[in-house]
Parts: C-alpha cells; sequence; structure tokens
C-alpha cells in the first residue's frame, strides 16, 4: 500500500498526459492501467495503429496509381499482409514502450492491473489498497454494437475496429455498418488492399454532424477510390455462417429489406463509455442518460476528490480532447487554473485526402440565425497540391459577417488534418479572417489554400 497525491485509472491519452502533467506538478503520481501495455485505446488499438495501417495502404495506393505518372516504372508492390500487421505492431510497441519511459522519467508509478475504487480517497488494484488525496477515472470507451439489431460479435467474421487491426487475411468482401470516422478509415485501408468495400449507412450522408459540402466532396471522392455505399438503411440483423456473414439492413425510406454477404463485417456504429468494474454505483457517482461520468467544469463528479476525463465523460471521443482535459485537470488539482475551449477542438479523418473541421458549421449557424460569410478555395488552384495529384478538395473558412472573426473551418485535401490548426490557432487569439489573409505564408504550400480562403472572405482570393 502506498499514499498518492493523485491516482488516475487508465491510461491512454487522458490518463497518461494527465498523470505526467500532475508529476510535473509536484504531485505524488500513480497510474492504474490492466492492460499489458501503456497508451489506452488510442495507442493499442485506435489511433495510432490504425494510421499505421492507413499510410502503408495510402503507400501501395500511391504506387499503383500515380508512381507511373511521374515516371516511376516498374512492378507495382504486392501486399504481405502479416510484415504489414509486424509493422504496425512494431509502431504500436515504440509508442506504448515510449509512455514507459516517459512514466519513469516522471516518477509516475504505474499500477499494474484493473482498478476499483472501494471508497473515496482509496483505490484497489488486486489485493492491494492504494490510499489517494485525488482519483481520476480516464477509463476510456468500448466499441458499442448496433442499436437494436441482432448481432453478434466474434472478433473474427464480426469484427469491431479492434479485430479490423489484425484480421487473419485481406477479405475479398467487406461490409461496413456506419459511414463514421472509423468505418471510412477502415473502410479506406482494406480497399486500397483490394477488399470490395461496402459501406452501410443509416443516415443520408456521411460522417454526421460534418460540414454538408465536404460530406458531399467526401462521398464522391470515398466512391472514385471503390467504396460502395448503401445509405438511408437500418441495419438490423447479422447472420453469421462458417466464414462468411450475411447483412441485413431495411432502406428507411421505403422498408424495403435487402441483405448483402461479406467474408467480413466491420461493425462502426459508435462507441460507448467504459466504466465496468470501478464501483460507482455503489460510491454513488451520478451518470448521464448516455452512460457517461457525470463532470463539473472542473472535472469533478459529484463525490469529492474523484474527477473524471476522456471517453468517459461528455463530449467528442477523440484523444486530443482527453490531452486536453487531463492537462487541465492536473492544474485543478494542483491549485492552479485548468482550461479547455470546447468551442476549438479539431476533429479529422486520415482517409486520402484528409478531412479535418473546426468550429461552427454554415448549418449550425443558420440554425442560430447567425449571420456569416464563407471563404472557399480549391486546391485546383494551389500549385503544391496539383503537383502530388491532390487537387480535389477546398478550405472553406466561416467568418462572422459582420466582424469578420473566424467561427469555423472545414477543409478537404492534402494535410488537411496538419492546416486545420493554424485556424485552430487563429479561433483561440479571436482573430479575424483578414488576420490570416495579411499573414505571409510561405509558396509553395498546401497552407497557401487556408490563406487564400481567408482572402476569399474579404476581396476575393488570387487564384480562384
Ligand atoms: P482510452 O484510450 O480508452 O484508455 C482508457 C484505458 O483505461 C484503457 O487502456 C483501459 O484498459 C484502462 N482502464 C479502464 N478501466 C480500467 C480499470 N478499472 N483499471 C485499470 N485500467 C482501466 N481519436 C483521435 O483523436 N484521433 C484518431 O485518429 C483516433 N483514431 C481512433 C481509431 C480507432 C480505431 C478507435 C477505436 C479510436 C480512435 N480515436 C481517435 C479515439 C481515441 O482512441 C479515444 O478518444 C481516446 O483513446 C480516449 O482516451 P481516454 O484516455 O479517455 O481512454
Ligand atoms: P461514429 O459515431 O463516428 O459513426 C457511427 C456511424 O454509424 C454514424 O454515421 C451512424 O449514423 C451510423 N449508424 C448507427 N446505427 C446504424 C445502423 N443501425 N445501421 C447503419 N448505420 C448506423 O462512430 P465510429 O465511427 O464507430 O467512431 C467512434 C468514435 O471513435 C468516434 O466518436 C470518433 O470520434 C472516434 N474516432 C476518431 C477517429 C479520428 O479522430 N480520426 C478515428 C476513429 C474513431
Amino acid at each position: 500500500m502506498a499514499n498518492y497525491d493523485v491516482i488516475i485509472i487508465g491510461s491512454g491519452p487522458g490518463g497518461y498526459v494527465c498523470a505526467i502533467r500532475c508529476a510535473q506538478l509536484g504531485l505524488k503520481t500513480a497510474c492504474v492501467e490492466g492492460r499489458e501495455t501503456l497508451g489506452g485505446t488510442c495507442l493499442n488499438v485506435g489511433c495510432i495503429p490504425s494510421k499505421a495501417l492507413l499510410h502503408a495502404s495510402h503507400m501501395l495506393h500511391e504506387a499503383e496509381h500515380n508512381f507511373a505518372k511521374m515516371g516511376l516504372k516498374g512492378k507495382s508492390p504486392s501486399v504481405d499482409w502479416p510484415q504489414m500487421l509486424a509493422y504496425k505492431d512494431d509502431v504500436i510497441g515504440q509508442n506504448t514502450k515510449g509512455i514507459e519511459f516517459l512514466f519513469k522519467k516522471n516518477k509516475v508509478d504505474w499500477l499494474k492491473g484493473w482498478g476499483e475504487i472501494p471508497e473515496a480517497g482509496k483505490v484497489k488494484v488486486g489485493d492491494e489498497v492504494h490510499e489517494a488525496k485525488n482519483i481520476i477515472i480516464a477509463s476510456g470507451s468500448e466499441a458499442s454494437n448496433v442499436p437494436g439489431a441482432d448481432v453478434t460479435i466474434d472478433e473474427k467474421i464480426v469484427v469491431t475496429s479492434t479485430g479490423a487491426l489484425e484480421l487473419g487475411k485481406v477479405p475479398k468482401k467487406m461490409v461496413v455498418i456506419g459511414a463514421g470516422v472509423i468505418g471510412l478509415e477502415m473502410g479506406s485501408v482494406y480497399a486500397r488492399l483490394g477488399a470490395e468495400v461496402t459501406v452501410v449507412e443509416f443516415l443520408d450522408a456521411i460522417t454526421p454532424g460534418m460540414d454538408a459540402e465536404v460530406q458531399k466532396t467526401f462521398q464522391r471522392t470515398l466512391k472514385k477510390q471503390g467504396l460502395k455505399f448503401v445509405m438511408g438503411a437500418a441495419v438490423n440483423k447479422v447472420e453469421t455462417l462458417k466464414t462468411k456473414a450475411k447483412v441485413h439492413y431495411k432502406i428507411r425510406k421505403n422498408d424495403k429489406e435487402e441483405s448483402i454477404d461479406a467474408d467480413v463485417v466491420l461493425v462502426a456504429t459508435g462507441r460507448r463509455p467504459y466504466t465496468d468494474g470501478l464501483g460507482l454505483e455503489a460510491l454513488g457517482i451520478e451518470m448521464t442518460k448516455g452512460g457517461q461520468i457525470k463532470t463539473d467544469d472542473h472535472w469533478k463528479t459529484n463525490v469529492d476528490g474523484i474527477y473524471a476525463i476522456g471517453d468517459a465523460i461528455a463530449g467528442p471521443m477523440l484523444a486530443h480532447k482527453a490531452e486536453d482535459e487531463g492537462m487541465a485537470v492536473a492544474e485543478v488539482i494542483a491549485g492552479n487554473h485548468g482550461h479547455v475551449n470546447y468551442n476549438v477542438i479539431p476533429g479529422v479523418i486520415y482517409t486520402h485526402p484528409e478531412v479535418a473541421t473546426v468550429g461552427a458549421t454554415e448549418e449550425s449557424l443558420k440554425e442560430q440565425d447567425h449571420k456569416y460569410k464563407v471563404g472557399k478555395f480549391s486546391f485546383m488552384g494551389n500549385g503544391r497540391a496539383k503537383a502530388v495529384f491532390a487537387g480535389d478538395g477546398f478550405v472553406k473558412l466561416i467568418a462572422d459577417a459582420e466582424t469578420d472573426r473566424i467561427l469555423g473551418c472545414h477543409i478537404i485535401g492534402p494535410a488537411a488534418g496538419d492546416l486545420i490548426h493554424e485556424v485552430c490557432v487563429a479561433m483561440e487569439f479571436g482573430a479575424s479572417a483578414q488576420d490570416l489573409a495579411l499573414t505571409c505564408h510561405a509558396h509553395p504550400t498546401y497552407s497557401e489554400a487556408v490563406r487564400e480562403a481567408a482572402l476569399a472572405c474579404g476581396d476575393g482570393a488570387i487564384h480562384a
């Protein structure tokens, strides 16, 4: 048994970042993790492995589709699937070991095992009970099943993202249920590796909540890459045969029942908070209807000394949102000021092209009757993008009609996930579109497209 200032339960991006910041602020800190390795969903079965497979499959796509155009002739590479998985596992290992190193460097104790909270101020791991002035729950999330449908997930034929990251082989036919972030990222991976991928989506548009123009351009681009879509379809059953599955769905507009065969079915219909085994009910911790831990503005639950962050609480289920909450709650516990600006949390989809978004959409502003203006610039007018076959897509900057203050930005195009951050910084500083437009941007960069969109909010873009 040991006494700590802070014990964090869970070592995902919320938990491990929080632990490091607590230690840096001089608090005696431990982090409980039940997995074999640190880093949570993100490093082990989420952000990092999926990006490794996206990268490898994108390289293949480039070789197959663009190399010859640049005068790079020869046989296209073939896929050695076990080696691709080994590369992905190596990337995971480097990252999870990196967190272990950072814990040692910052003197954070890793309490190995599954933790529970028998009472405020105590955390039990195995047979050991540790004392902590403050407990932070960062227990993350898990994949949820298709709501209201008869689907048994076996992680072999019917898989979540976790199974999809380590399939025995590349399937011939894959059905993805849900056209959200996971479905489109993992669907892209397998489509590029040669699978016939069909995405079945409940709504009429992909990536719900995103800017409508981006949604349309994104879907069109993915279709060009070979993904098929069945839209407005509610999956009600997945039948598993020996080595195959049949996905049954109803077309919502006419109630027509249809089905589609698959070698592998990926269930990607959202995630839910994971709080099993923590003992929250006995502690009387208040939860939301959606199963999230309820917190106040300082991430405190209704029980003194117990806080919660990341996917286990409300808000977008994103690694960087969890990290920001982790750093902020550490500051609060150390007696400082902790702050997260929930209006400026970027969202990125790491397909090719990438999709990135921050702040208000036109649709959300119309609903609020907020007057705005739009500056849009196509990557077709960006020399660098054209040079690398990445002219499809655009930057759309939205600014207040009167004050010119930037309200949001939506990008589909090359390196969109990096470009979005200059807009995030601008928004944090309350900048206007003109501030961006007057900032010198190096040539030739993709970033020039952001500046051109800002110019388009005023007197007009130059290369449009
Ligand atoms: P988690 O990362 O889920 O970590 C929680 C940890 O707590 C787990 O390791 C778990 O084992 C541990 N734990 C739980 N209960 C206990 C207990 N009682 N005792 C001990 N340990 C416990 N987000 C992005 O921003 N960008 C991306 O590109 C991205 N890609 C993703 C791809 C996939 C396939 C998936 C599934 C998710 C992706 N996400 C991405 C989402 C991202 O992974 C999550 O938002 C993020 O991991 C949440 O962090 P967290 O710290 O709240 O929880
Ligand atoms: P999601 O919420 O992004 O998408 C789920 C999709 O499934 C929605 O389009 C929804 O309409 C659809 N759906 C729901 N029920 C259905 C049904 N019965 N039939 C057909 N379609 C149905 O969830 P997803 O993709 O599982 O991702 C979970 C979380 O992981 C997200 O919140 C996301 O933030 C995070 N994530 C983030 C990534 C990133 O930042 N790049 C990558 C992967 C995941």
